[in-house]
């Protein structure tokens, strides 16, 4: 039996029976709800006028904020959360919030159509460096203690496009915004917290509009009894790239089954073997925790779309969508990744690159899911393990790749063992560059074996032209990554940059 989508918004719990299970967050705002400051640009993403902020309970009983981009977020997904707009932050004796007196103070706003989008970016940076500050240290002068720096700020806000104020004045109120006295927040954390406890589920929820199904299960279990009774029901994650299906392309998606709500799928286990990253882990989430063993996908991370699109999109949805242009993928084939599949009651697992076929085409049956990621950890041999990852695009924040570059492998003294090489843009699916892996294998690591296995590379791929890049260029482009990571990994190198400052480098060399 179909259910009503339940809700905190406004400072009230909402039902909602009537709403196509595919209505964006921002139909409801705008057209169902009237609040109608949180504005529609792009309806793709990009451009950050339509962010809103969505809390979740925690396991700690807590609530996380969350910005995310309302144009594709469908509303059933909000089922158990607190939906939060730029309206809620006007206090009730009508005096601005920080975030936005420190707007007005450092004139962050010209025509303002961007604003709220950027108001709430910016609430949410202020909420976790807050929260999290006062959760561990009980300190209150989060003035002094906690405010974020500069870069900071900036990677909060790379999903938010201004055409007006050139972005100076926006990054001083986000500074501003810490120093000024004024409400804490625009919610009792404690209070919301035991209302969602109140509306959580704890089986299946399930709720139809004209036919069309859509199901939550809050279980591996329950979702493979969906996917094995129903194998085409579509599984809905983060909808960074189905939100688009539906915004850009009109599909139809027929039935929908979302994994955002089973607990064992948002779950990271680290064993000493392996890092185990559940499917429906943000993609947020599971850089942060792979940057703390690899450090040198900091850039990757950072370079990832925007935080909104890192907060909403899964790491399982970047592996099972398995696009050519796909940013984990590289990185992850590299290190020697494994995916894990369910079907049923059956699991299996295989090298990450084993899954890519062809273009669109996977080893993965219609009944089948990405329950994980196992990626092997830094132990062991792997303590020497040399790894760069690279994005070549046209704009350094919130683009997709023209290339995308990984490189790995173990330095025993001088010589490679185990090259491990893979590429996004360069062919139907994420690849890895066997050719020239064999010129790296047992070779010793000099200028001369480097500019060896850049020309082996041309055996390895046929690239395309499009919009991004023509074909040559992404060949070169990649051959010139590969001639990078020799300059950032020679033997004696005495800069070994991994973790260097990857936004003031590409500030240096624009
Ligand atoms: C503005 C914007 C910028 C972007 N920038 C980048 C970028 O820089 N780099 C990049 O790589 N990507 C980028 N993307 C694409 C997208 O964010 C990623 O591919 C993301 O990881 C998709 O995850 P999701 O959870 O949102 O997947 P969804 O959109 O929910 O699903 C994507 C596909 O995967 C399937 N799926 C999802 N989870 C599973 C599962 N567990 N098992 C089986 N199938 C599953 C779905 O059925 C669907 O076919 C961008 C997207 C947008 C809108
Ligand atoms: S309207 Fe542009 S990101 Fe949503
Ligand atoms: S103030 Fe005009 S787009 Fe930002």
């Amino acid at each position: 039996m179909s259910e009503p989508i339940r809700f905190y918004h406004r400072n009230a719990i909402r039902e909602v029976s009537d709403a196509g299970v595919t209505r964006t967050v921002l139909q409801y705002l705008r057209e169902d709800a009237h609040c109608t400051g949180t504005k529609e640009g792009c309806a793709e993403g990009d451009c950050g006028a339509c962010t809103v902020v969505v809390g979740e309970r925690d396991a700690e009983g807590g609530v996380s904020f969350k910005a995310v981009n309302a144009c594709i977020q469908f509303l059933p997904t909000l089922d158990g959360r607190a939906l939060f707009t730029v309206e809620d932050l006007r206090q009730p004796d009508g005096s601005l919030h920080p975030v936005q007196q420190a707007m007005v103070d450092c004139h962050g706003s010209q025509c303002g159509f961007c604003t709220p989008g950027f108001v709430m970016s910016m609430w949410a940076l202020y909420e976790k460096t807050g929260h999290e500050h006062a959760g561990q240290q009980g300190c209150a002068n989060k003035a002094a203690c906690s405010t974020p720096s500069r870069d900071d700020i900036a990677n909060a806000l790379t999903g938010n496009l201004c055409r007006c104020t050139g972005y100076r004045p926006i990054l001083d109120a986000a500074e501003q915004m810490f120093k000024l006295e004024g409400p804490k927040a625009p919610v009792d954390v404690k209070s919301l917290s035991e209302t969602l406890a109140a509306i959580e589920r704890n089986e299946t929820f399930h709720y139809e509009h004209k036919g069309q199904q859509y199901d939550a299960p809050r279980t591996v279990e329950g979702l493979a009894a969906i996917k094995q009774a129903r194998p085409n029901t579509r599984i809905l994650a983060g909808s960074t790239d189905i939100g688009l299906w539906v915004t850009k392309q009109m599909r139809e998606l027929g039935d929908i089954v979302y994994v955002g709500q089973v607990e064992a799928m948002r779950e990271i286990r680290v064993s000493d073997a392996f890092i185990e990253i559940g499917a429906g882990v943000s993609v947020e989430r599971a850089y942060a925790e792979l940057a703390k063993h690899y450090p040198e996908l900091e850039e990757m991370w950072l370079r990832f779309a925007s935080l909104p699109i890192r907060n909403a999109g899964t790491i399982g949805g970047n592996v099972a969508n398995g696009s050519p242009i796909g940013d984990s993928m590289p990185g992850l084939i590299a290190l020697g990744a494994r995916v894990v599949l369910r079907g049923g009651a059956v699991e299996r697992e295989m090298p990450l690159e084993d899954l890519y076929l062809a273009y669109q085409k996977k080893d993965m049956a219609e009944h089948e899911f990405v329950l994980a990621l196992k990626v092997p950890t830094r132990t062991g041999a792997r303590a020497n393990l040399q790894f760069r990852t690279y994005k070549v695009s046209k704009r350094f924040d919130s683009d997709i790749s023209a290339v995308c570059a990984a490189f790995a492998f173990i330095a025993d003294g001088d010589t490679v063992r185990e090259p491990r090489i893979a590429f996004g843009g360069m062919a139907a699916t994420p690849k890895r560059a066997t050719h020239t892996e064999a010129v790296l294998a047992d070779a010793q690591w000099h200028e001369a074996t480097a500019q060896a296995a850049m020309i082996a590379m041309g055996n390895d791929y046929a690239p395309l032209s499009d919009m991004r890049a023509t074909s040559d260029y992404r060949l070169e482009a990649a051959k010139n990554t590969l001639y990078r990571f020799w300059l950032e990994t020679r033997p004696h190198n005495p800069l070994a940059p991994h973790a260097i400052n990857v936004r003031n480098v590409a500030a240096e060399t624009a």
